[in-house]
């Protein structure tokens, strides 16, 4: 029998978008596969009262059983009331790749689904959307359509290099698809190695400069869709302490470089109303295990190395709703 986010006590992102819209922050959107993760998500966002888009990728899904990772979420909504807050949370289906899989979300109470048909042609990107977009809508659920293709790795898709989204396609694409939210390529892209060195400038510390994101590209979409919600995917900022940290306790993360946060505040007082990390928490979570296993090499109780792991996390995403994102304090729009 299928199942409605709506009695789970999820929402979908409508209402969200358009309040970040209006108050010029975006939503965090952060991905998990196990509990430690969602502990950390929710506590920082019930600690800094922001709104949170669970996201739930095909590679969680095969890790840890979409069943599992929906009572999760629905879990979450306790959580987050039993620490004090009932911020709004949606549970996503991140990158989306078939029609199937996303009503077999939809019909398992995720209450909102990226359909991501960027590798296809803008014929088929626009028939596959639309065709979520038809039976989404009839539960109420919402949609995330993406046109250009990311550099990186999405999944099992790796593109070598980005394809911006061409701001000429935008208005037919959403009005074709009837999508509510659009992801679109100025530069992001998935992972912890973004750019290659020789995509970048060294600063004097010989640090890695990456290229900025195309923000002319971000304007001109803005233009021609006034108010519409965009999303950036690929914005995690791969700090340099925490690979520092990786690499001092036997890691081997090299030419690490993600997206400046200054370029994430700019885009999130924009048009784009929801950024995806996903990374950024994968580092936090390293560097603190790596340096339990180092430190304490006798150490073999998984809660004295997911612990640290756990509140590395909240900290690196609570200082994100802070400072990066701005949605801290927007739970109660
Ligand atoms: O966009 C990709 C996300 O970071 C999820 O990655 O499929 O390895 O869980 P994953
Ligand atoms: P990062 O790899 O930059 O964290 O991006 C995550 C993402 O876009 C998930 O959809
Ligand atoms: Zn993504």
């Amino acid at each position: 029998m299928a199942t409605s986010y709506k009695d789970l006590g999820l929402v979908n992102t409508k209402k969200m978008f358009a309040d970040a819209t209006k108050g010029k922050y975006a939503v965090p959107a952060y991905n998990f596969n196990n509990m430690e993760q969602m502990q950390a998500i929710i506590q920082a966002c019930v600690e800094t009262k922001s709104p949170v888009i669970l996201q739930v990728s095909g590679g969680a899904r095969k890790y840890a059983n979409q069943t599992l990772l929906r009572f999760m979420a629905q879990g979450a909504v306790a959580y987050a009331k039993e620490l004090g807050c009932e911020i709004p949370i949606a549970l996503h289906l991140d990158h989306g790749d078939t029609f199937e899989l996303c009503k077999d979300c939809i019909d398992s109470g995720f209450s909102s689904v990226m359909i991501d048909g960027s590798h296809h042609s803008f014929e088929k990107n626009i028939e596959l959307t639309k065709k979520v977009v038809e039976y989404a809508h009839a539960h109420g659920v919402t949609v995330e359509g993406e046109l250009g293709v990311l550099a990186g790795v999405e999944d099992d898709v790796v593109a070598e290099h980005s394809h911006y989204t061409k701001p000429e396609e935008v208005i037919e694409f959403v009005t074709k698809t009837g999508c509510d939210s659009l992801a679109i390529s100025i530069g992001t892209s998935h992972g912890a190695n973004k750019f290659t060195p020789a995509q970048c400038t060294r600063d004097e510390r010989g640090v890695l400069i990456p290229p900025p994101l195309r923000f002319d590209i971000l304007e001109e979409i803005e233009k021609k869709l006034p108010g519409f919600p965009i999303v950036l995917h690929g914005s995690s900022s791969v700090p340099a302490d925490l690979i520092a940290v990786i690499n001092k306790f036997g890691g081997a993360m090299k030419d690490s470089v993600g997206i400046p946060e200054e370029q994430l505040r700019k885009a999130a007082k924009s048009a784009v109303c929801k950024i995806n990390i996903d990374s950024d928490g994968r580092i936090a979570m390293t560097a603190a295990i790596r340096k339990v296993f180092a430190e304490t090499p006798s150490e073999f109780d998984p809660r004295k190395y997911l612990g640290p792991a756990r509140d590395a996390l909240k900290a690196i995403y609570k200082a994100k709703n802070e400072t990066v994102l701005g949605s801290a304090g927007h739970a109660l729009d």
